[in-house]
């Protein structure tokens, strides 16, 4: 008995019509928990950091040890408040000096009386964003209504927190502008169908020889076995002992919708997170940061291991921006409304399961 080939459920133009994307960012990156960076600069009381958020610009700040999110827009004449990607400080507006509390409300106003009657200053309080971390990882949602971030993750929180335990120093954030959509960069990344084809002298090297799918609601990761192993390096094996991830040969999770992390015995751990610019263009930027190793991280060989991880993660992601870009010239010239998904493509079958479920969710 044959079996129907599985089609592809996210329709070619959904690549490309700014409809489209609109929408997404309402129905999916608004209701969905985003990964947007590292805790590392908000560590202590009074830093905060600038980014843009679909668009908007946010600070996050930390107020005696609480992170709190803002549209980054001063309420009196629209400034932007902070203007440095990261700093330290009040929230004070630069253009007259307005100055905003733990709930966004402005708590200094030079010259109030010139106001008139105001009233309650919590009406001109900042739009706030939702903000939680989990380990070294600080995740935004727009809409105040659905989980919290550790239902929404669900399994994948304590994943997040063994990565994060895991990771040493940054290495590296390579930031790309791939010329296309999002998602065409994000399912790249769920599949290793292409590794042969584009990848022969990087990734397909190490010779994998199965890939086992897990599947966390919204979320999947990929455990695959490569032929080549860890102890194939030299020393490597013995300096890495320390390490508190021990990846069985390769580990890839997607967190949902946006966020990627992979890592080749934990030795090394990269992070990506493929940020939408508009229907046909996404930033993807790539972090790497090396196993935390109290005892040998400034050993020779680590460090020579960490400069040809960083290397191998840049050469890789070049090879796959040039077929990203090629997809994204093809969703808008074909003329079929669908693709084919093999079995080694069942995670990007979940993935726009859900997406599409995300899309014509009503109200
Ligand atoms: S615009 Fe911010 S204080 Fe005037
Ligand atoms: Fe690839």
């Amino acid at each position: 008995m044959s079996i129907e080939a599985q089609t592809t459920l996210i329709p070619p133009s959904f690549f490309h019509e700014p409809i489209v994307f609109d929408r997404e960012i309402e129905k999916l990156f608004h209701a969905s928990w985003v990964f947007v960076g590292f805790t590392d600069h908000i560590t202590m009381p009074e830093q905060y950091m600038t980014f843009d958020y679909f668009g908007e610009p946010v600070v996050i700040k930390n107020f005696s040890g609480t992170l709190r999110a803002f549209l980054n827009i001063c309420s009196h004449r629209f400034s932007k408040i902070c203007l440095e990607k990261q700093g330290m400080g009040p929230l004070q507006c630069p253009y007259h000096g307005w100055t905003y509390d733990h709930a966004g409300a402005p708590y200094a106003i030079p010259r109030k009386k010139q106001f008139g009657e105001m009233g309650d200053m919590s009406s001109l309080a900042l739009k706030a964003f939702q903000v939680e971390t989990v380990g070294r990882f600080i995740f935004l949602k727009s809409h105040a209504v659905g989980p919290n971030l550790k239902a929404y993750l669900g399994e994948t929180y304590s994943f997040l927190e063994t990565v994060s335990h895991a990771m040493g120093s940054q290495l590296d954030a390579n930031e790309m502008t791939i010329r296309a959509n999002w998602k065409i960069v994000t399912e790249n990344t769920l599949e290793e169908y292409h590794v042969r084809q584009v990848h022969p002298e990087t990734l397909y090297k190490v010779d994998i020889q199965s890939s086992q799918f897990g599947f966390q609601g919204l979320h999947s990761s990929d455990q695959m076995t490569f032929k080549v192993k860890l102890n194939d390096f030299k020393k490597l094996p013995d300096l890495m002992q320390e390490r508190s991830w021990h990846v069985e040969d390769y580990h890839h999770q997607l967190i949902f919708p946006n966020m990627t992390i992979a890592s080749a015995f934990g030795t090394s751990i990269a992070i990506q997170q493929i940020k939408p610019i508009d229907a046909e263009k996404t930033v993807f930027t790539s972090y790497v940061f090396a196993a935390e190793l109290p005892n040998h991280a400034g050993h020779p060989v680590i460090q020579a291991f960490n400069s040809q991880a960083v290397e191998f993660n840049r050469q890789v992601f070049e090879e796959d921006l040039v077929v990203c870009e090629a997809v994204q010239e093809g969703v808008k010239k074909t003329n079929r409304c669908s693709g084919f998904l093999s079995k080694d493509e069942e995670r990007i079958l979940a993935f726009e399961t859900n997406y599409m479920k995300m899309m014509r969710e009503e109200g």
